[in-house]
């Protein structure tokens, strides 16, 4: 990539950070799109990987039928399901407002799989059965548009939806959550069918996200130490809010199951960290002293996926073995 290259990234970039990226059609040239697929994109692509493994955790499964890639851009989140999923048998429909980046994502899904019928819906397609796939789309539109896009979304099979980790971003997901709960099963992030523990007046200072991991490739690769460079993002912190759901019948989670939101806030004797249950989202205390497994899986930072832990009061005891994704 060279100096063009990057300034043109950089300006897509700065539509994102000051907010005008839902003002107008920004995909400029096909050749913008060939960048943002090669870095951003890619990056999307690391969380989505994160989210699909969250699924197989629950044993969840893609539908047969049609996955409509809302906003595609240049199509990575569709492109990422299918590769999950290893399936050529479904039909991907495209739609974004901008026909040059439906032409460069229905290309790209093509050349990877050259059996898959592939289409592209200038118009907002009927989701109605479908699976509707939204990446990093819910920043670019007005409270109107989320609004109106909740009402389609409702008549789909399965929604798998994936924003970036910020406050923002996560709110206005929890919002959707709120607009659609009635109409499916949640699959995840939430282990339960209760409003939203987030929503509570304690709780307006948290945000429901996570963590992916990168690739190796990611600390490797001389193009992504110059992206590094050149963005400022580091590629370590790959923060996320993801929302799926499902109108078919699923195996339900365990009562007591909880997921950690984000990482532990770890301190010297104990860590903090944030559980959402069915029974609502608590800040709770793992006790270095008393809980030293559970302290050392948190300050390495993994995520635990779900849980059943043992808990006293406010004090997480232990994480059993067998429940411990
Ligand atoms: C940040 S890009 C994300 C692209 C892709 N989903 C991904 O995860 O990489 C946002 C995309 O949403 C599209 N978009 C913005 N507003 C839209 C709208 N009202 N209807 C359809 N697409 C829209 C943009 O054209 C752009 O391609």
């Amino acid at each position: 990539m060279n100096t063009h290259d990057w300034n043109l990234l950089q300006n897509i970039r700065q539509k994102y950070l000051d907010g005008t990226a839902g003002k107008h059609d920004y995909w400029e040239s096909t050749a913008e799109l060939e960048l943002y697929n090669n870095t951003f994109a890619q990056r999307i692509g690391w969380k989505w990987e994160y989210v699909l493994s969250q699924l197989d955790n629950v044993h969840w499964q893609l539908p047969n039928g049609t996955i409509i890639d809302y906003g595609c851009g240049s199509g990575i989140a569709g492109r990422k399901i299918l590769e999950h999923f290893s399936t050529e048998e479904q039909r991907l429909l495209l739609h974004d407002r901008s026909n040059r980046a439906m032409e460069f994502s229905q290309q790209a899904a093509q050349t990877q799989f050259p059996n898959l019928s592939v289409e592209c819906s200038a118009p907002i397609p009927n989701f109605s059965q479908a699976t509707v796939v939204i990446s990093h789309v819910i920043t670019e539109l007005s409270e109107e548009q989320i609004k109106s896009l909740c009402i389609q979304v409702q008549s789909a099979q399965c929604v798998l939806w994936v924003e970036p980790g910020t406050y923002v971003a996560s709110r206005a997901l929890l919002h959707a959550h709120q607009l659609l709960k009635s109409q499916f099963n949640v699959i995840a992030p939430c282990t339960h069918q209760e409003s939203c523990g987030m929503n509570t007046s304690t709780n307006k200072r948290h945000w429901c996200h996570f963590f992916a991991t990168p690739p190796e490739e990611a600390f490797t690769d001389r193009n992504w130490s110059r992206f590094t460079e050149e963005t400022g993002i580091d590629l370590s912190d790959l923060p996320l809010s993801y929302l799926v759901l499902d109108k078919r019948p699923t195996i339900p989670y365990k009562p007591d199951s909880m997921r950690f939101i984000a990482r532990a806030d770890v301190q010297k004797y104990d860590a903090i960290v944030v559980g959402c249950s069915a029974t609502g989202v608590k800040d709770y205390v793992v006790s270095k002293r008393t809980s030293p497994e559970v302290y050392k899986l948190l300050k390495k930072g993994n995520d635990v996926g779900v849980v059943t832990p043992d808990i006293r009061g406010r004090e997480i005891l232990s994480l059993p073995d067998d429940n411990n994704t």
